[in-house]
Parts: C-alpha cells; structure tokens; sequence
C-alpha cells in the first residue's frame, strides 16, 4: 500500500482515491480564460500567484486588523471543534485555520495541514509546528476514516472538481466527522452585489497594492473577486456534498464570507 510522510509519519494511503459521485465534474466557478489560457493551466497558475504572494498574504490580513483570525476560530468552535479532536486542515495556506484549530483542540488533539504551495507552507510553517503535507484536496494522501473534522478556509474555488474534493472530505472523515468549509460571499440583492464589488474589486486590491507594494498581491485580490462573483452557488454546493453523502449540510451566511458544516453519517 502507498504512504505518505507527515511531519515524520508514515501513513498508509487508501486503496481508493476514486469520487463516490457518478464521475460528473462540478466546477468550482466558471472558467477564466483572461488568467490563464486554458482549464488545465489553472492548478498551476493558481499555485504560482499563491508561491509569488505568500509573504504578502499576512499583511492583507492584518488590513482587517486579523478579524479573519478570530472569526475563523470562533466558527470552527461554534461547529463543534473540541479538545482531543483530530483535523485536518486542507489548503492550509499561511496557518490562518490551523492556528485556531491548534488552539481549540489543545495538547491532547491534533491538526495536520495540507497545501499544495509551497510559499504558503513555508509561511505556515514558521507559525503551526504540527505536521505538514504537500499535496491537494481532490487527491489526499490519508487513509479512509482519520479525522474528526476537515476544514477548508477560503480555498473551495481553487479545486478543479467540487464533487472529488468532498469525496475526498467524506473518504477521510470518521463516521459521525464534521467537514467545515469558509468561503467568500457575494450577497445576491443589487445593492450587496454593487458593495461588495465596490469593495473586493477596487478598494481592497489597491489598499493591498499600497500596503504591499506587491503587484503579484494585488492580482491574487483582483482574482479572488472574479472568483467568487462566478462562483457554484450555494446551493450547489449542498447538492454536491449530499450527493458525496454528508447528511444536514447548512450554511450560514456572514457578509463577506459564507460557512458550510455538513457531518458524515454515524
Ligand atoms: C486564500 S488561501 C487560504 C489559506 C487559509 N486556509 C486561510 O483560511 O486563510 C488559499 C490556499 O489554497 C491553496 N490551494 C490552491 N489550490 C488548491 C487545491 N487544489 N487543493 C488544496 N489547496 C489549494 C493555495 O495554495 C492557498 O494556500
């Protein structure tokens, strides 16, 4: 059986990376050809923005005085995240989920990351001390039932297929496990869409630009609004994550993100 080293760990693979859905592909968000020229450039142009912006990534965050932080560790706790729990926290990035995760499950739990950018990990890494994987959410290289939660904070849109990656969540999770997911929303009345893209597509890429002086930063905002303004819509996704077999998947809107909990049937 293959393996893949943690933090020194050795841990078997599972026999079956294969989706538990029909095999249909769910696209993340609308193709962006004006990014990169074609489909299966995306993964790599991804990586690559987020490789170049990695040591920017913290400053665009304190731009908002590290609420992302605590709101982060406030949800996860409010979606049940407990001490002596086992997490794995998928597109870990610079730590911003894995921090409050370390917090919340204390000495006696553990968090594992993953993240295919090695910029972010290297970033990660000199905050978050757990074990720590190269490599992406359609394709986890863990064996079958391991983790109480796995969590996701403002990565969805980067996967290439929505019904692998909770494949992969639900493959992972131990009977009775909670998948947290944190993503940006865009709220669908005129007036909230017309803010928020005031917001996300103007004022925030050239305050990041300003207080970065990182072309590369700017573009990761820019791109991230033109990813979720054409993002799957909720709905969607909880389709999605029933179709995989998560049971009760619901969300809860929080301007300007969106948190998903669903649980693996006991
Ligand atoms: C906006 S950062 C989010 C970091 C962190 N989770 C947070 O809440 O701030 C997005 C992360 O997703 C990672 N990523 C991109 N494509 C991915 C994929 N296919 N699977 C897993 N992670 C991916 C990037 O490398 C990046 O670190």
């Amino acid at each position: 059986m293959a393996t893949a080293e943690q933090g020194g760990i050795e841990i078997p693979m599972s026999a079956s990376n294969e989706p538990k859905t029909g095999g249909e592909r769910v696209a993340p968000h609308s193709p962006l050809d004006r990014y990169y020229e074609r489909e299966s450039n995306r993964h790599s142009y991804v990586v690559d923005l987020f490789n170049k912006s990695a040591p920017h990534y913290n400053t665009i965050e304190k731009l908002f005085f590290n609420v992302g932080l605590w709101y982060r560790r406030f949800s996860l706790r409010r979606a049940g995240l407990a001490r002596g729990m086992r997490v794995l926290d998928v597109a870990m990035g610079t730590g911003a989920v894995a921090r409050g995760a370390v917090q919340l499950v204390g000495p006696e739990g553990r968090v594992f990351g993953i993240d295919p950018s090695v910029g972010m990990i290297a970033e990660a890494r000199k905050v978050f001390h757990g074990p720590v994987t190269r490599g992406v959410a359609g394709e986890l290289p863990f064996a079958d039932e391991q983790f109480d939660f796995v969590t996701m904070g403002i990565a969805l849109r980067h996967v290439s297929d929505l019904a692998t990656t909770f494949a992969e969540y639900f493959r992972v999770l131990r009977p009775g496990g909670t998948l947290w997911i944190l993503e940006g929303h865009v709220p669908t009345s005129r007036l909230g869409h017309w803010f928020t893209k005031l917001m996300w597509a103007t004022v925030i890429p050239a305050m990041t630009l300003t207080f970065t002086r990182s072309r590369d930063a700017k573009l990761l905002m820019d791109y991230y609004w033109d990813t979720i303004d054409e993002a799957a819509s909720r709905e969607t996704l909880m389709q999605t994550m029933k179709a995989v077999g998560f049971e009760e998947p619901r969300y809860r809107a929080a301007h300007p993100v969106c948190e998903y909990v669903a649980r693996k049937p006991q």
